[in-house]
């Protein structure tokens, strides 16, 4: 038997390969935020960054394709571990789903099944732009001009009027809410199969989990609300009217009220 196999067929190996997967996934949900963050400065600050990732497509499917391995590789070890762990008690234990154990790896499957959907669907949303889907029409006609790089995708004005349809913003705050449960138990439980459980540490990756969680759940959620709230309203205008408008004349300012323009 090779390596390879020898960990997926224990028990052991299997808790190893969801917690780094788990990890990988962990630190892109950092990277993404702070790329995300971005939305908060002027409209040229994250247009600039989603161009320098554009031209940058080695590195961008790279990032895919690790990515892609790691949700793939983390639902085979959490999806065979809780089958075993079924298989090997076909009788609930009193009390049913109440009991701690029992309830917390639901939670953690339904969770993650949700987030599963979630990211499916934005990558339909933000990624593959399919207008259908959005509640808004075509994202990929919204363009700007940048200095140094000419026209290019209007990021900004695509999360701006992205989130400023409602049922969306309700649907991205429900999947951040349940990304936050999932992290909420899944870091700690990352840190015990790697064998870190014990009296010293056990209260500090707890806490570690916590903070890291509620962190994340903060800064995501804060996009979507600040939008509600009216973040980036003028600009989205301007950018939704410019859509009837000749190319290069897109990103000029138009005159007259801004709320003239109202959102389906
Ligand atoms: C308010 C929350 C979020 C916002 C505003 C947001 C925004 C975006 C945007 C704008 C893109 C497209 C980037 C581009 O192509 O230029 C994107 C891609 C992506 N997002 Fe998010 N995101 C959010 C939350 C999340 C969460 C919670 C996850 C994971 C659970 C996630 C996973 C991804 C993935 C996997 C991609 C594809 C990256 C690629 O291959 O291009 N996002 N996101």
């Amino acid at each position: 038997m090779t390596l390879v196999q020898q960990i997926f067929h224990s028990s052991l190996g299997r808790k190893y390969v969801a917690a780094l997967t788990g990890a990988g996934l962990f630190f892109f949900l950092i990277g993404h935020l702070a790329g995300n963050l971005q939305i908060f400065g002027p409209p040229d600050l994250i247009n600039g960054y989603a161009h320098f990732l554009k031209s940058k497509p080695l590195m961008v499917w790279g990032a895919r394709l690790g990515l892609l391995a790691c949700v793939g590789l983390h639902l085979y070890a959490v999806i065979s571990l809780a089958m075993e762990s079924k298989a090997a008690r076909p009788v609930a234990y009193a009390g049913g789903a109440a009991y701690g154990s029992a309830w917390r790896s639901r939670y953690m499957m339904v969770s993650g099944l949700v987030i599963l959907a979630f990211v499916v669907y934005h990558l339909a949303h933000f990624t593959a732009l399919l207008p259908g889907i959005n509640g808004f029409g075509d994202f990929s006609k919204l363009k700007t001009e940048l200095k140094d790089a000419g026209e290019v995708p209007d990021v900004y004005a695509m999360m701006v009027l992205g989130f400023r349809v409602w049922w969306v913003t309700l649907f991205y705050l429900i999947a951040q809410a349940l990304l936050f449960v999932h992290l909420g138990h899944g870091l700690s439980a990352m840190f015990q199969s790697l064998g870190l459980r014990n009296h010293v540490w056990w209260p500090r990756i707890q806490i570690f989990a916590k903070v890291f969680s509620t962190a994340l759940l903060i800064g995501y959620i804060s996009i979507p609300i600040a939008i509600t709230l009216g973040l980036g309203r003028d600009y989205s205008d301007r950018a939704k009217a410019g859509l009837n408008m000749p190319l290069g004349q897109q990103s000029a300012p138009q005159q007259g009220p801004a709320d003239a323009l109202v959102l389906k």
